[in-house]
């Protein structure tokens, strides 16, 4: 099964090769692997160091080993050192001396780092798939919800009136930068390394644009010993799904304020939820909890592999290994928060009454009313002083500003008049708010526009 035992006079230590050995995490990406290899034969054919019989054998050997793999006939066991040991070795079990051919030209080195950008790249393109998802159930909520009126806040305390479209919104705008970002690390990332061999290039005629065209690459790597240790593009990757677990905690966290028995503003469904072995009343947002938590493992990820790399002289040595688990679990977690957050939100109850009750207490019209003086002429700080003495008032007498009499706005200042209760009604203070990016519907409609060719394009 050893790719490398000619200069070796001792067995390994079975120690040693428990500690080296990486087939138990890189099985992971065997279908990567033998597309990487089929692309590899078919331009050392094209390019005259192969036959074409022995292309033509190498690759059905090939395609067996992955249908079996798939089928689960052939098993992937921890002797080998790792998948492409395991790969190699069987092939040439199925189809012999051909079999051994297979890695003119290649090292292991050049084909691991084509393995780990071929797999990411797969991932990379699901966890888009999963973001976009999200912001379809997002962009429905924003669409049925212009209207429903919810208190912003700042510090956690009311603010101003906004809408469950515009809160929502804003998280839009995260997701949506999210896959902006997954789209620019794909973009850098899609060069070719295969055949950079160890480190230095090989002697072969290599057509490494051909190769990177067979993979859907843009274009060969331009340096050989970059191109087999470069672990930017995961890096990259890293931050970015750190970004995305920051962001998905976020939100979780304001839904686990908003289904707390005290804010009531939403209900988490029964299928998303989870009840306490002792307490019988209790009912859990245990899911928003897990993905709020999860984010720790990620940016754990992300802080492991900038230190893995800081010390790396070139080109490459076996600390790169350490890539795979980190980035794997990493990726894993966030595709699973992301599936589940999206379940999650789609089948919550959003109770808009509570919301609406909330936004018209807590004197989140205050603003408009100092906005009302100052439209009368009264500059804005003396504005700010008198809205300041009513909210007093209607603090001691337990009332919003909507309840005072136009005789106790007028005790204060003799500007108010009778279309004062407009000015500060939830409805105008929202609406009227129409500039781009402002919570009032018109905006809104605006923007839910352009998300919605984006979203379809
Ligand atoms: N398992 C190794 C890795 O993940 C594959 C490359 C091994 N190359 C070597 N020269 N030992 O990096």
């Amino acid at each position: 099964m050893k790719l490398w035992g000619g200069r070796f006079t001792k067995e390994e230590n079975q120690l040693v090769h428990n500690f080296n050995e990486s087939i138990s995490f890189d099985q992971k990406f065997y279908r990567q692997d033998i597309a990487g290899s089929i692309a590899h034969v078919t331009m050392l054919a094209k390019q005259g160091i192969l036959t074409e019989e022995d292309r033509d054998a190498i690759i059905a050997g090939l395609k067996s080993i992955r249908e079996d793999i798939d089928n689960g006939t052939l098993k992937i066991t921890t002797e080998s050192e790792d998948i492409h040991s395991f790969v190699e070795a069987n092939l040439i079990e199925r189809i012999g001396d051909a079999g051994k051919r297979l890695h003119t030209g290649r090292s292991r080195n050049d084909q691991v780092a084509l393995d780990m950008k071929l797999y990411t790249r797969d991932e990379i393109d699901e966890t888009d798939a999963l973001l976009k998802g999200l912001l379809e159930v997002l962009l429905k909520l924003m669409e049925d919800n212009l209207h429903t009126y919810m208190p912003g806040f700042t510090h956690l305390q009311k603010a101003q009136p906004v809408t469950l479209a515009h809160h929502v919104g804003a998280y839009y705008e995260m997701f949506r930068r999210d896959r902006g970002r997954l789209a620019d690390i794909r973009k850098r990332m899609n060069y070719c390394p295969l055949g950079s061999g160890a480190l230095a290039g090989t002697t072969y005629p290599l057509d490494r644009e051909y190769t990177a065209e067979l993979l859907d690459f843009d274009g060969p790597t331009l340096n050989s010993m970059d191109s087999v240790s470069d672990r930017d593009y995961l890096i990259e990757l890293l931050a970015a799904l750190s970004t995305i677990a920051m962001h998905l905690s976020r939100f979780s966290e304001e839904i686990i304020i908003w289904n707390s028995n005290e804010y009531r503003f939403v209900e988490m469904d029964d299928s998303y939820s989870t009840g306490s072995s002792i307490m019988p009343q209790k009912k859990n947002p245990d899911i928003a909890e897990l993905i709020r938590g999860k984010a720790g493992r990620v940016y754990g990820a992300l802080m492991s592999m900038l230190t893995v790399m800081k010390g790396i002289p070139l080109a490459y040595d076996k600390d790169l290994q350490e890539d795979k688990e980190l980035t794997f679990d990493a990726i894993d977690t966030v595709k699973g928060c992301l599936l589940l957050f999206t379940g999650m939100v789609s089948t919550m109850t959003f109770r808009k009454d509570v919301m609406e009750t909330s936004a018209k207490n807590g004197f989140t019209n205050a603003t408009d009313a100092a906005d009302y003086l100052v439209n009368h002429g009264v500059p804005f700080r003396d504005a700010h002083g008198i809205i300041g003495q009513l909210v007093l008032l209607c603090i001691n007498e337990n009332k919003a500003l909507d309840d005072l009499t136009l005789e106790q706005f007028k005790s204060i200042s003799p500007v108010f008049e009778e279309d004062i209760y407009d000015a500060i009604s939830m409805k105008t203070c929202v609406e009227k708010r129409v500039t781009i990016g402002a919570p009032g519907a018109e905006a809104m409609k605006k923007v839910i526009e352009v998300y919605k060719k984006e979203l379809n394009a």
